[in-house]
């Protein structure tokens, strides 16, 4: 089912952090890719979770049984937003970073000197520097490049996985350009050589529909307040896998999966946000099951968010010294578009918008290898505008507004 404008204008009236003025401006939040607003069913469901059952799970009173239960309903609302084949594939930690470390560790036991890793220049650092760190055990390191245009070069890619290579880690999205690879054909190839598959969709998954077996990765990492959760790290390991590996844990800890590699206490109110959250986007959507809601809703996101990117694309054509990065109006892409302004650096036009209620984001991104390799470190990296299912048009457009009158005062 499509998502219209008036839906968009409906669900604004769901995010209370949208009512805040700035400068006696309304807020036009655009800095998704940063992280979402939440809607207060989210805020109401974590509340519950503080005042009904703010214990440990798996002890022999009611709210105990409660909170077990509530992280279970977590799982299984996970399971459904990325299609897996059962709640078991769904692990929770703290955020998406941590849980690629501790996935990187695990691996760092079972890797030999001589095996490679091949990792890419598109991806933000939580999807690099954890494998890095698998050097020091002697894996060799590998990492395929990116293109002028801010996509990920297939040639280097193909170059640079050999028979070798055990894992392959790739985004599905990146966070700066919103280039979205061709993962078919890096599944293909990596399979063909027998490497496993990480996905990094922490970008993708707030605004396209995932479907885990469809894509038949091995580990997928996602953040749940980049689709309007708490900061909750979600990682989905393909059934039999996370049993094979040795993950950090405690002798008092579950060995089977997903627990084997939840270390520590769960934030139980937020697993209840999390849940709250995929309920809130399936809510939008039509069909018989929750995933297949969610699936109805994330095609209709998609639409009408790269709607919003296009109006923000064609806006940016008309005005002089502005350069789009990555891709450009093509599908698949997120709809997150990153510019640089001649003569005024991210931070300069960030702060100037920023007096216009407008908030965007500037800098890097912690997409540090896309910067490095477009060379837009020294000039400060990008200004990004990221939308989400709130933002409308007139948000677009007050943007353009902003951009056109800093491009007017331009030295
Ligand atoms: C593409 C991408 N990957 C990974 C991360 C890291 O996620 P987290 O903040 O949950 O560690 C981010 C955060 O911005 C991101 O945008």
């Amino acid at each position: 089912m499509p998502f219209r404008l008036e839906d968009a204008q409906r669900a604004r009236a769901d995010f209370p952090a949208l009512a805040r003025k700035e400068n006696g401006q309304p807020v036009a939040f655009l800095d998704g890719p940063g992280g979402t607003q939440v809607p207060q069913a989210v805020i109401d469901a974590m509340t519950d979770g503080y005042s009904r059952c703010n214990v440990n799970a798996g002890g022999a009173f009611a709210s105990s049984q409660e909170v077990g239960l509530e992280v279970e309903a977590a799982r299984s609302a996970m399971a459904d937003f990325l299609g897996a084949e059962s709640p078991a594939c769904i692990a929770f930690g703290a955020n998406m970073t941590s849980f690629n470390f501790a996935l990187a560790r695990a691996f760092s036991r079972r890797f030999k000197a001589g095996d490679e890793v091949l990792i890419t220049r598109l991806d933000h650092e939580a999807n690099r520097g954890p494998w890095q760190t698998l050097a020091a055990h002697g894996v060799t390191v590998k990492e395929a490049a990116i293109t002028a245009a801010g996509t990920l070069d297939m040639d280097d890619f193909r170059a640079k996985l050999t028979p070798r290579t055990r894992l392959v880690a790739v985004t599905l999205a990146s966070n700066a350009l919103g280039t979205v690879p061709d993962i078919a054909e890096i599944r293909a190839l990596s399979r063909a050589v027998g490497a496993l598959l990480v996905c990094d969709a922490v970008h993708f998954a707030a605004h396209l529909p995932v479907d885990v077996q469809a894509l038949d990765c091995d580990f997928l990492l996602c953040s749940a307040y980049k689709f309007h959760g708490p900061h909750v790290g979600v990682l989905y390991s393909k059934p039999g896998l996370l049993d094979q590996l040795d993950t950090d844990r405690l002798r008092a800890q579950y060995s089977a999966a997903p627990y084997r590699i939840e270390t520590g206490t769960p934030n139980h109110p937020a697993l209840m946000g999390v849940r709250a959250a995929v309920d809130y986007l399936a809510g939008w959507g039509h069909g018989d099951s929750r995933r297949a809601r969610l699936t109805d809703t994330m095609q209709g996101l998609a639409v009408y968010e790269h709607g919003l990117a296009q109006r923000y694309l064609a806006g940016l054509a008309a005005l002089p010294g502005i350069t789009v990065w990555g891709p450009g109006d093509v599908e698949p892409r997120a709809p997150t578009v990153s510019i640089t302004i001649d003569g005024v650096s991210a931070l300069d036009a960030a702060t100037r918008l920023a007096a216009r209620g407008i908030q965007v984001w500037h800098g890097h991104f912690y997409a540090m290898a896309v910067m490095e390799s477009l060379n837009l470190t020294e000039r400060g990296g990008l200004l990004r505008t990221g939308v989400s299912l709130y933002n409308t048009p007139a948000e677009i457009d007050r943007l353009l507004e902003g951009l056109a009158e800093i491009t007017r005062a331009r030295p």
